[in-house]
């Protein structure tokens, strides 16, 4: 069990009547509390839990239209998401209890000052390095609209200028990363066929793929549905078509890929986690046609090569520069 859900069951009878779990882990918690149904933004969290609970669970930015009378929210990473899913919940809760649940390592003593924009908020339990706040809605907001929060920012290209549109709560909000910068100067020589963005954040990288190999076509995956968000609406304010999958790693996407080009992520929640990247490199050969390329950008200190070189071929560095590495890999 997780140590929030734990410290939510602390108090089960709080939360004994129709209650809305967002952003909720994967464990036993809506096995413990049958009234409760869940909402979830992270394709992996979410598939484990549909194979248990499927009918009491929905998936997306924001919640769907099932009634609920108290809501715990699961301390995001993210200071302006979390504003955004507080907003979304406190929305649909005048009078009512909102509860943030977080660990203390994520911020949630900070983060329970952002409650106070609906009511005066109260510490109701700490323990198991978590803390679990609570709020009476008195002041409550309109729903949130998503978009009206998105950042925008234009990228100079060689072949005109794209536009970059990211949600609160995905990756390089509001800036282009360095590393995926190093990366977009090094798509050169691709084979035009079925590309993947994996990992595909605000979608930036799928984006520029499409314009540069237009009869290419890209498929663009990431685990968070904020960032599927994000990379249509990028894909939208530049007239560009790709299809946007939410899926957990690499077992999501399709086969038959002549490239796969990703910033992979090594992040999961608040922890480190290699685990997605990992995969990705011992299962890419499986995605990639005969000759099909792995493209990515790393850290130059995290180790890859040997893991690529493991499970694809030989790994070439074609770049370096701030810290960062691009590496390519065929398959035979
Ligand atoms: C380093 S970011 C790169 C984002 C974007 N491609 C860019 O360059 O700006 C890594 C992305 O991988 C996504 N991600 C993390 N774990 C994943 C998984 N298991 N499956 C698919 N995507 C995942 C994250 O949500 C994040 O958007």
């Amino acid at each position: 069990m997780d140590p929030r859900s734990e410290v939510l069951l602390r108090q089960a009878e709080l939360f004994a009547g129709p209650l809305l779990l967002a952003g909720l882990p994967a464990d036993d918690l809506l096995g413990q509390l049958p009234a409760a149904r869940g909402w979830s933004w992270q394709a992996g969290e979410h598939a484990q839990l549909a194979a248990r609970f499927a009918e009491r669970l929905s998936f997306g930015v924001a919640p769907d239209a099932a009634p609920f009378e108290t809501a715990v929210l699961f301390l995001p990473k993210s200071r302006e998401l979390t504003d955004y899913l507080l907003q979304a919940l406190a929305a649909r809760l005048p009078g009512k209890l909102l509860y943030l649940v977080g660990e203390k390592r994520g911020g949630i003593e900070r983060a329970a000052k952002q409650l106070a924009a609906f009511g005066s908020p109260r510490k109701l339990d700490s323990a198991r390095h978590c803390q679990l706040w609570q709020v009476r809605v008195e002041q409550a907001p309109a729903a949130p609209e998503l978009p009206a929060l998105a950042r925008r920012y234009t990228l100079e290209l060689a072949d005109g200028p794209l536009e970059v549109v990211t949600l609160p709560g995905v990756f390089s909000h509001g800036r282009l990363d360095v590393g995926t910068e190093l990366l977009l100067a090094h798509l050169d020589g691709l084979k035009s066929g079925r590309l993947l963005d994996f990992g595909c954040g605000a979608g930036v990288l799928g984006a520029v793929l499409k314009r540069r190999y237009p009869a290419a076509e890209v498929v663009m995956l990431d685990v968070d549905a904020f960032a599927v968000a994000s990379s249509r609406l990028t894909l939208a304010a530049n007239g560009l078509q790709a299809q946007v999958i939410a899926g957990d790693g690499i077992d999501a996407a399709p086969d038959h890929l002549d490239a796969i080009v990703s910033n992979p992520p090594f992040h999961s929640g608040v922890h480190t986690d290699y685990q997605a990247s990992e995969r990705l490199f011992a299962r890419a050969a499986s995605h990639l046609r005969p000759h099909g390329e792995l493209r990515i950008v790393a850290n130059s200190f995290l180790k890859y090569p040997p893991l690529i070189e493991r499970h694809l071929g030989a790994c070439r560095t074609l770049a370096e520069a701030n810290g960062f590495r691009i590496y390519a890999a065929s398959r035979a």
